[in-house]
């Protein structure tokens, strides 16, 4: 008898219908499994003939056929073991299942003694299973409440592969996991304020600024100055997160194996900040089995590269793209993938080697070619994709001694809240979601200005020496200054704050 059991395999985040199907037949004991790579046949097999022989079945005699269809995909080894055990179970007649199967799946890899060990993806396959009409879907415990997020689909979570089958078999029910509460938060970044920060009102304002309208920000100052510390906040004041961009993220950290049992729907902007020892793959993603890298891990979040001179050019490289297209392309023998990777980049340095170049107090000790070279680490394609520039001079002892009371995350975020507001109507039915994705051939319609910021603009790049394409971005930050406002056209304050957050570009980069 020829007996079929319904799973699911993930490629990226793309989801598609697998079948185990099994045949046992009489002759020589034999055990052939088709359509996993072959490093993972053997090790599935084993291991489920042992959970077979543990969980109190009898292991068939005889020969034994499985193919996981479709066979042109290479899946992913274990988390078949369950659908293969089963599909076995009802081919060699041990079990006779009592439900129908034809809507239902089932994932988790088995130990040796039958117990169901937890996969990664669940969150994408509970969406896909939804799509594809599947009412059950049989997960290892651990991996149900991230299932039950999905709603409209029975998730059932089992410790053992008894469990699993006693349901289908009619013995006992298993409870379908308990609806998720969407409304429940988690709390990452409840410990961090903006309040906390005393002074630097310059430095808040063009962080406010790159919330509002999705920037990317320099932050250039001496050793602590407060770079990481105004960093770490950013998400703080971010908008919080819709729920379909928690759903989002979270299929990413679901596919990458570091989805947090306990909060199994990310409610909490990520913050990423990879050493600077990041290898291109890590930050990229890729592997045999392409995993998402920091970008995606950074998915409506932030990524933080402290100390940007120090990684690698072509780690640098390798952001490019993902930072123009907002998704990146990991290209594998077996096809391409793409993994979603739209993020605030915040990256912060030091001014020279010794760090106090431009110090009030202190004196920088290095040479000026010394200088040159380490701010030349950073390539102008990389300055080009960071919008803000802005200098972080160490708070002076008058404000951190202050009692003065410092404005909220909450208070901030209200501004940033509505600038976005104003976004989203603006760009409806767009495809961009805020200035900063703004498309060059979008500027005159979007940016438009009142004659007084126009003739500053003029006369500021004749003056100033300003490079064409710190053009485009000094109008997109003005937009996004504007909006802050509330004022539909650009004018000339808006225009001259956004000229500022160039003027980097001369002390430092000389461009
Ligand atoms: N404006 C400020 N208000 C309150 N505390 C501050 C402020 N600036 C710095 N500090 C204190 O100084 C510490 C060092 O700041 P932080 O680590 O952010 O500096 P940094 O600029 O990132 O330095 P480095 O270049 O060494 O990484 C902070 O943890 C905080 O305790
Ligand atoms: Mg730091
Ligand atoms: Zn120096």
């Amino acid at each position: 008898m020829v007996s079929k059991v319904r799973s699911i395999g993930l490629f990226g985040l793309d989801a598609y219908m697998v079948e185990a199907e099994a045949d046992v037949c009489s002759g020589h004991s034999v055990f052939d499994l088709v359509g996993l790579p072959d490093s993972a046949v053997k090790e599935s097999r084993d291991r489920v003939r042992s959970a077979i022989k543990n969980s109190g079945y009898k292991y068939p005699a005889g020969r034994i056929t499985v193919n996981l269809a479709p066979a042109d995909v290479k899946k992913e080894g274990s988390m078949y073991d369950l659908p293969v055990l089963l599909a076995l179970l009802i081919a060699y007649k041990q079990i006779e299942p009592k439900i129908s199967l034809e809507d239902s799946i089932f994932i988790g890899e088995v130990s040796l003694d039958g117990k169901l060990r937890p996969v990664n993806g669940v969150l994408a396959m509970a969406i896909s299973a939804k799509e594809n009409g599947v009412k059950n879907f049989f997960v290892p415990k651990e991996n149900a409440a991230e299932g039950s997020v999905v709603e409209g689909i029975n998730i059932y979570g089992a410790e053992t592969v008894e469990e699993v089958v006693s349901h289908i078999t009619g013995f006992t029910q298993l409870e379908p996991a308990p609806e998720f509460d969407r409304l429940s938060k988690s709390s990452d970044f409840a410990f961090l304020d903006f309040s906390e920060v005393k002074g630097q009102a310059a430095a808040k304002k063009a962080m406010e600024i790159a919330a509002a309208g999705g920037h990317n920000l320099l932050l250039i100052g001496s050793p602590g100055a407060g770079k990481s510390m105004l960093a770490k906040r950013l998400p703080t004041i971010l908008p919080e997160m819709t729920f379909d961009e928690s759903i989002e993220t979270t299929k990413i950290y679901s596919v990458a194996g570091e989805l947090e049992p306990e909060s199994p729907l990310i409610t909490g902007r990520p913050f990423r900040s990879p050493h600077h020892t990041v290898s291109s793959r890590a930050l990229a993603g890729g592997g045999t089995i392409p995993r998402p890298g920091e970008i995606s891990l950074a998915h409506n979040g932030v990524l933080f590269l402290d100390e940007l001179p120090e990684f690698g050019r072509d780690v640098m490289e390798t952001m490019r793209q993902p930072l123009e297209d907002g998704r990146v392309t990991i290209s594998r023998v077996a096809g391409t993938l793409t993994y979603p990777c739209e993020f605030t980049l915040v990256a912060a340095m030091n001014p020279c080697p010794c760090g106090f170049f431009g110090h009030p107090t202190r004196k920088c000790t290095c040479s000026e070619a010394a200088v040159r070279k380490y701010l030349g680490r950073i390539s102008g394609p990389m300055l080009d994709r960071l919008d803000l520039h802005i200098e972080v001079p160490p708070v002076d002892y008058g404000s951190l001694k202050s009692t003065q009371k410092e404005e909220t995350s909450e208070e901030v975020r209200a501004r940033v809240n509505r600038a976005r507001e104003i976004q989203n109507k603006r760009y409806a039915g767009l495809g961009i979601t805020c200035n900063a994705r703004l498309r060059p051939g979008m500027l005159t319609e979007f940016c438009k200005l009142t004659p007084e910021a126009e003739g500053l603009l003029k006369s500021s790049f004749d003056r100033l020496g300003l490079s064409a394409r710190a053009y485009d971005r000094i109008l997109k930050v003005a937009r996004t200054i504007a909006d802050l406002d509330g004022s539909e056209l650009i004018g000339l304050p808006h225009i001259a704050q956004a000229i500022q957050f160039r003027s980097l570009d001369r002390k430092f980069f000389a461009g």
